[in-house]
């Protein structure tokens, strides 16, 4: 493993959530980071350690920039299911890799991927992304999660969950899940970046445990020291409710995974791999409970001594 030594890492999406959770790790491990974001300064979430430059994706001057001097790199597509436009931005993160000579890529697909291509936008697009960096040459791996644990605390879920026990999601609820954290996502990119001998290797990554929508509602409960049940959501009224803050072709776009999941035609898609990625990255992802317990629940509370109580610990 060359963990010891120094990487400057171009992270792709480092001002997002899933990208900002690999940045921050990274740092805390004292490799350097650089990121490139659309935003003015003044609008960027804080990112301590991280150089971000201004630039978008779609210009490969930018994209030359950010990766210039990298010696690896960790990318996730933003929100978009434009297949040319996705495209566009992974040749260009492709050509920027192999200009730089990048020892190591990793890519979150951000998603599962089924075997087949399907007629949604999520997965597919990620498959060309997928196939544009693996077709330049660059040393790739490719990392594969289901959904994240961190989607949950939202202010979609987490009022319902803290105040009436009620944890819904628009997967059936007999659908199995390796839910995962997006701390988690991090130390799997880490491990992909610096474990020996994965080049080439796509792995289905995923949390400690697969879980039905009950089992997840009884690790929510325990966590959060109260009966919490689950509530299987129609993707539609996802959809609608996603649509009001996404717009509606990113939310169509993210809806579709949950569409196809409720089609019922690829049961296992979100379920664990058998311990496979775990073992080839050595890493052991935190049991839901404990991730639930480390979450500031009470931000979502109705009855303010909770917020207060909160605030003091
Ligand atoms: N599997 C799951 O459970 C799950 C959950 C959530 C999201 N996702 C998927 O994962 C992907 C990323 O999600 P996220 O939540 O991490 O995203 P996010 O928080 O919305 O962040 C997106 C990131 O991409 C950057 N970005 C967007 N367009 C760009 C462009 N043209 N040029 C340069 N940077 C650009 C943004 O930077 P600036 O805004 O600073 O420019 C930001 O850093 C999406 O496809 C989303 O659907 C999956």
């Amino acid at each position: 493993m060359s963990e010891q030594i120094q990487m400057r890492v171009a992270v792709v999406g480092a001002t997002g959530f899933q990208g900002g959770a690999v940045a921050r790790l990274l740092t805390e491990r004292n490799h350097r980071v650089r990121t490139l974001s659309r935003r003015p300064e003044g609008d960027r979430p804080p990112l301590p350690g991280v150089s971000c430059a201004t630039g978008d994706l779609g210009h490969a001057e930018d994209v030359r920039q950010l990766f210039s001097g990298a010696t690896h790199a960790a990318v996730v597509m933003p929100l978009v299911y434009e297949p040319e436009q996705v495209r566009r931005y992974a040749r260009n993160i492709a050509e920027a890799a192999v200009a730089a000579g990048v020892r190591r890529l990793v890519y979150n697909a951000n998603t599962r991927v089924p075997r087949s291509a399907t007629a949604v936008a999520a997965f597919e697009t990620r498959r060309i992304a997928e196939e544009v960096l693996r077709d330049s040459g660059v040393p790739l791996v490719v990392l594969r999660p289901p959904v994240y644990l961190d989607n949950l605390f939202s202010p979609w879920n987490g009022p319902a969950l803290v105040n009436e026990g009620v944890l819904a999601y628009p997967l059936p609820a007999d659908v199995p899940t390796a839910w995962l954290s997006h701390r988690d996502l991090a130390e799997a990119v880490h491990a992909a970046l610096t474990v020996d001998g994965l080049e080439g290797r796509t792995f289905d990554i995923g949390g400690a445990r697969t879980l039905t929508g009950e089992e997840l509602a009884e690790a929510f409960g325990r966590g959060l020291g109260r009966r919490v049940r689950y509530q299987a959501l129609a993707p539609r009224v996802f959809e609608q409710g996603l649509a009001q803050v996404l717009g509606r072709d990113a939310a169509a776009g993210v809806a579709g995974i949950y569409h196809y999941m409720a089609a019922g035609t690829d049961r296992l898609l979100l379920a664990g791999d058998d311990g496979v990625s775990a073992g080839a990255l050595s890493v052991e992802a935190t049991p839901v409970e404990e991730w639930v317990t480390r979450q500031p629940w009470q931000v979502w509370a109705n009855d303010p001594e909770e917020q207060d109580a909160q605030t003091l610990t």
